[in-house]
């Protein structure tokens, strides 16, 4: 059984103890610690599993706090701030010297982040320090977008849910830095590039090792993974395969056969917000292989796209 409640007064004592609490966001569960507590901060990592060259999203109550963490601000950057939050929105910024090094594993950047999950960004209110949430998985495997996803992550051993129910978007923050003027996104996530460049009027480029000076630590290809084995395929050869003990995941139509999940009923964007659902379901049926439809790389489908490779790789 999960300890699962919507008590924001327990959960902002647990954190004060140095205790994790998984919070809910309108992307992903996150499991939050105290910012500014290094014995909590070292909890995550150890429960995750996640190596410490991964730096964590710092977790912040609304924009006005910027400029304690944050220096160097271009303008562009304070107006998708302004634009996007709160919202899906990470952004990378040279950080203050009141940002831990342990939470930036070493780099000067911070990522920063404020939440739209109403029951959250009322627990960051009623807190005077920030916290720092990575998605709330094991390190390489899908992110919880509903409280009970975490039973299967950590069984008994998972800390106080704050539940805050289905995350809306169903899919991670997008992360944007800056080169120079330049709008990098380092994680294409919920926010599109469309979206982007209409708000900046700026084309927006992807991260690419080659042009970006700076490294971003933590950039996993395997991520994102069920434990069955995926494979991304066409809609027309799915529909030719025959196969048992095999998984379906669509798009564009329903296949009709059993353990095929239709997601495209209603848009991409329902379709984001049900992927995770739907892998957490299927990875606990038994299946050898889940078959999904690859996506166009345009608007969110650029998103699910980054997820589903990763899931798909070795
Ligand atoms: O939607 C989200 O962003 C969720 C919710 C819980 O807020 N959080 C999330 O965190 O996806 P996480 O840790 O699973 O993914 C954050 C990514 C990591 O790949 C990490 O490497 C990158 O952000 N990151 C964090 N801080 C960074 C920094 N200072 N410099 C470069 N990359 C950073
Ligand atoms: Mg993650």
């Amino acid at each position: 059984m999960l300890n699962t409640g919507n008590d924001i007064v327990h959960a902002a004592d647990l954190l004060k103890k140095g205790e994790l609490v998984v919070i809910p966001t309108e992307t992903v569960y996150g499991l939050a610690a105290n910012a500014f507590d290094s014995s909590a901060v070292d909890k995550i990592y150890k429960l995750k599993n996640r190596p410490r060259t991964n730096p964590l999203i710092l977790h912040i109550s609304g924009i006005d706090q910027v400029d304690r963490y944050a220096s160097d601000i271009p303008e562009v950057a304070r107006l998708l701030m302004k634009h996007f939050w709160p919202g899906p929105l990470t952004v990378l910024l040279p950080k203050t010297t009141l940002v831990p090094d342990y939470i930036t594993a070493g780099s000067k950047n911070v990522a920063l982040r404020v939440p739209r999950k109403k029951i959250t960004l009322d627990l960051l209110q009623s807190l005077d320090f920030p916290l720092v949430a990575p998605s709330a998985n094991p390190f390489t495997y899908i992110s919880p977008t509903r409280p009970e996803h975490l039973f299967y992550c950590y069984g008994a051993e998972t800390p106080y849910v704050l539940d805050g129910g289905p995350c809306e978007e169903g899919i991670e923050s997008t992360i944007i830095g800056f080169d120079e003027e330049k709008i990098v996104v380092y994680r294409p996530g919920a926010i599109t590039f469309e979206e982007l460049e209409k708000v900046s009027g700026q084309a927006v480029v992807p991260f690419d090792k080659e042009t970006v000076k700076e490294v971003t630590p933590g950039m996993h290809h395997k991520h994102y993974s069920p434990k069955t084995n995926v494979i991304l395929d066409s809609i027309e050869h799915m529909e030719s395969l025959e196969s048992d003990n095999t998984g379906w995941i669509t798009f564009s139509r329903p296949l009709n056969r059993p353990n095929s999940f239709y997601l495209g009923k209603d848009g991409i964007a329902s379709a984001a917000s049900q992927l995770y659902d739907t892998l957490y379901q299927m990875d606990r049926l038994g299946l050898s292989t889940i078959f999904i439809e690859q996506l166009p790389e345009i608007e969110l489908g650029r998103s699910l796209m980054d997820r589903l490779k990763r899931s798909a790789s070795k």
